[in-house]
């Protein structure tokens, strides 16, 4: 039987992080240059399956008995199996990935969509991206506690997305091809702990904190429009004021802020942090012309690493689900 194959996309969330965890929209892409691969075959050793996790710097092999009850592995393997009615077989499962970890890119909804994927293939299965996105959500739940659900969507579709918690997952249309740099923090964060901080201050703080969620939510409609006309100058100021709301939300850094002045500084048309915040990366969106000026400046201000890539533009606007 050759191997079964499911990869899964990193993603940035271009507008609206934090504010869609309280039924705010928000726009967020794939980003296909950075992958989770997921291969699994039948065991070789048939009385035990094992997980080969494989890194540039590191390998691991681990039995997947030995995995912790709530490793997030684990769990999105289990959620498949749920789906049948007889033992499942043992297995070899490959798992390599090249989305940071703990970064803002998506890296545990991207393992989540993979090996749902790949699991139910392996299996025979056959299920619909809603029900690979319904599984890879409670995964993501139960590392993240309350996650808003858009990062196991724009992975699942790998298209981007207009998300809200409460609404139709539309795909939106981007007119142009958009150049972007991303540029790591050095600094890793779990979101579950950001989004728990936002929590504490909204409690603590809601006529301070509960303007900001909104002024967040309410630049993505004019985020979506200028995308669907390809309005890049638009696009970047809007990035830039979504970054000064996250960051009076609190849930930027240092690192961080020095980014985005670099970004902006060297001809950047907008620049900000995506994800989780407090560390990780932030996206800076450029002419062709002036990303490499864009990415020497990130490097010389502190950028542990750089990701140069693009949205593509996608057709039309419709519902996903
Ligand atoms: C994480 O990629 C985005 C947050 O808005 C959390 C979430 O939506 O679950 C910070």
């Amino acid at each position: 039987m050759p191997a079964i194959i499911s990869k899964a996309s990193g993603k940035i969330i271009l507008f609206g992080e934090h504010a869609v965890v309280y039924g705010y929209p928000a726009i967020a892409v794939p980003i296909d240059t950075i992958q989770v691969k997921v291969s699994i075959l039948p065991a070789i050793k048939k009385e035990q399956s094992i997980i080969k996790l494989r890194n540039i710097n590191w390998q691991d092999n681990i039995l997947f008995t030995s995995l912790d009850e709530n490793d997030p592995i684990r769990i999105s393997i289990i959620n498949v199996f749920a789906l049948i009615d007889h033992t499942p077989p043992h297995f070899d499962m490959t798992i390599s990935s090249s989305i940071p970890i703990a970064a803002g890119l998506g890296s545990s909804a991207a393992l989540a969509v993979a090996i749902t994927k790949g699991m139910s293939q392996f299996l025979g299965i056959y299920l619909s991206n809603d029900k690979i996105n319904a599984l890879a959500y409670k995964s993501e739940e139960i590392q993240h506690g309350s996650p808003s659900g858009i990062d196991n969507s724009v992975i699942t579709f790998g298209r981007p997305i207009l998300y809200s918690k409460t609404k139709n997952i539309s795909q939106i249309e981007i007119k142009n091809v958009i150049h972007i740099i991303l540029a790591d923090s050095g600094k890793r964060t779990l979101t579950k702990d950001v989004v728990a901080l936002v929590k504490k201050n909204l409690e603590k703080n809601p006529d301070f904190i509960k303007p900001i969620l909104a002024e967040i939510g309410g630049l993505v409609e004019e985020a979506a429009e200028a995308l669907l006309h390809g309005r890049i100058k638009i696009i970047g100021s809007l990035m830039v004021r979504n970054h000064i709301a996250l960051k009076k939300l609190g849930v930027s850094s240092i690192e961080l802020d020095q980014l985005v002045e670099s970004a902006l500084e060297n001809g950047a048309l907008g620049a900000k942090l995506c994800g989780g915040g407090k560390g990780g990366y932030m996206v800076a969106i450029c002419d062709p012309a002036s990303c490499e000026r864009i990415s020497s400046g990130l490097v010389a201000d502190g950028a542990t690493h750089i990701i140069s890539t693009k949205i593509v533009g996608s057709k039309k606007e419709n519902n996903l689900c």
